[in-house]
């Protein structure tokens, strides 16, 4: 199948990229640069033997959409393109829902005026907000804390009505907790521009000696160690539920879904310092700073729904999360 990925070149779409392609699918990316280099389409090339088609655009450019659309023969879309740095999402809001919810609108108009009417989102858990029970599942009550958790739910809402108006419509949203890791080859990886805003990066960064220490923000929690838990997945896990999603949106009635992407179990900052600290060898200095407002103690994902609806299980223990990741952040 000819499947278009919106911000293809970024984290998880350049991971995503490299699955599909595995499993036979023609990629065609769309990315404007924003957030992501474009040597990332050499080292995909290294990965995969030959470069995915890539053009650099805007999604909020509905023209370009519509000519790629036709020219590609797009099945199928995956929608990564998005801005993700809640802190900046409080700061700049009007870019947040423009480029988010905006470039999202422009895309879906293009699909319809070219039939295109398969598509899978990148969703988060951050729309649930502060957690009134765990694990999270799917019928948890949403209230995203953030413009950027404000955008994720608008644009949910924005499709399944999309998909009660015309029932020809496949949607999927997927929500996603918290993506880390790296492929296996260490040729691709998450690279944030500045300070890293997940602590994974950060980590990573105090351990290879870029930063000098890690802050945790918060040693009092009602968890077991008193630092924040949090539902860590391997991004390869999480790319080929992507695989599994679009099998989903092939195989069955359902006109608009939501499943949850994670592993199901919470581990602690202080769990990852350790692990991090044992698979690479190195110290990571670490000091305890005041808890952050609006930060939560604990979230995790009751992936129940992904594993029975589309046959989906992550598979990578947090050791491997950690192997990859420093792997990636070690490279020559
Ligand atoms: N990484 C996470 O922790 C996480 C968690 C939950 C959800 N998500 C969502 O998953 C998606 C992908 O995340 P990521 O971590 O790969 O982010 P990323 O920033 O690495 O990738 C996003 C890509 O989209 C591109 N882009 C942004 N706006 C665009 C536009 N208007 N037109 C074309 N390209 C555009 C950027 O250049 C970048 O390459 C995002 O929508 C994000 O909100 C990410």
């Amino acid at each position: 199948m000819n499947i278009l990925l919106t911000g293809g070149l970024g984290y998880i779409g350049s991971h995503v990229t490299v699955v599909l392609a595995e499993a036979g699918h023609h990629v065609i990316i769309l990315d404007n640069l924003h957030n992501c280099k474009i040597e990332v389409l050499d080292r995909l090339a290294k990965i995969l033997g030959n470069s995915p088609a890539f053009i650099q655009g805007d999604v909020r450019n509905q023209l370009l959409v519509e000519s790629v659309l036709k020219d590609q023969k797009i099945d199928a879309v995956m929608h990564f393109a998005g801005l993700k740095a809640v802190g900046e999402s409080v700061q700049k809001p009007l870019m947040y829902y423009e480029n988010n919810v905006g470039g999202t609108i422009s895309l879906l108009q293009a699909m319809k005026s070219c039939q295109v009417k398969k598509i899978v989102f990148s969703s988060s858990a951050t729309v649930y907000g502060i957690p009134q029970y765990l694990p999270l599942d799917e019928k948890h009550p949403t209230n995203p804390e953030s413009p950027y958790g404000q955008t994720k739910l608008q644009i949910e809402a924005i499709l399944q009505d999309l998909a009660r108006s015309d029932q020809s419509w496949k949607i999927i949203a997927l929500r996603y907790f918290n993506p880390v890791g790296a492929h296996e080859s260490g040729l691709i990886g998450e690279e944030p521009n500045g300070i890293p805003n997940n602590l994974m990066p950060y980590i990573s960064q105090v351990a290879s000696g870029l930063l000098p220490k890690l802050k945790i923000f918060g040693n009092d929690y009602e968890t077991p160690d008193g630092t924040g838990v949090r539902d860590y997945i391997h991004v390869m896990d999480l790319a080929e539920g992507h695989v599994c999603a679009l099998n989903y949106l092939y195989n069955n009635e359902s006109e608009f879904s939501i499943m949850n992407l994670g592993t199901g179990a919470g581990y602690s900052v202080l769990e990852l310092v350790k692990l991090y600290q044992k698979v690479s060898s190195r110290k990571i200095t670490y000091e305890i700073a005041a808890k952050r407002a609006g930060d939560i103690a604990a979230c995790y994902a009751n992936a129940d729904k992904a594993a029975v609806h589309m046959v989906w299980k992550a598979k990578r223990s947090l050791e491997k999360m950690c192997e990859d990741s420093w792997r990636w952040q070690s490279r020559g």
